[in-house]
């Protein structure tokens, strides 16, 4: 008999419940069970980051968690960045400055990178660099990864200055 547990977590902020075997890796949960197959599985050693989500908020790689330890967390894949009416910015980002060509690193380099953003909206070259360290990316020599990058910033750094605008043109009123 094959023990299972059963789990509860949000993934893309739906919530979800399955009964997943205590060895199943949250990666295969996410593409098997749940059918979201943007993110990635590159290699068996943990090392090529295609496979990176956001769990609680927090960058991880879901080849090295188990589903069970997913287990009433808030989940992030790439399906939930942003859709094709409204485009995350590191989604436009990639699309405007080519960040990619075969695309299989780019929804772990993603989601990665949004979580880099999150820590610091405005990287340096080297600092951008320095976190693609955990995602392997075998064909764009990561000068376009890089730009892609510093215009989502750019972007999001835009989309700020004018919601602030927005608001004191509201509190003058
Ligand atoms: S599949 Fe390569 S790091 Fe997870
Ligand atoms: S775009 Fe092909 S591996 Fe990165």
């Amino acid at each position: 008999m094959t023990f299972t547990k059963k789990i509860a977590l949000s993934v893309n902020g739906v919530q979800k419940q399955a009964e997943v075997e205590p060895r199943l890796l949250l990666a295969h949960f996410l593409r098997e069970d749940l059918n979201l197959t943007g993110t990635h599985i590159g290699c068996d050693t943990s090392q090529c980051g295609a496979c990176t989500v956001m769990l609680n908020g927090e960058v991880v790689k879901s080849c090295t968690v188990l589903a069970v330890q997913a287990d009433g967390a808030h989940v992030t894949t790439v399906e939930g960045l942003g859709d094709m009416e409204q485009l995350h910015p590191i989604q436009q980002g990639f699309w405007e400055k080519h960040g990619l060509q075969c695309g299989f690193c780019t929804p772990g380099v993603m989601i990665s990178m949004v979580g880099l953003l999150k820590e610091n909206p405005d990287p340096s070259e080297e600092e951008i660099r320095d976190a693609l360290e955990g995602v392997i990316c075998r064909c764009t020599g990561y000068q376009f990864i890089v730009s892609a990058v510093q215009h989502a910033a750019k972007l999001i750094a835009e989309a700020n200055q004018s919601k602030e605008t927005i608001t004191s043109a509201g509190e003058g009123r």
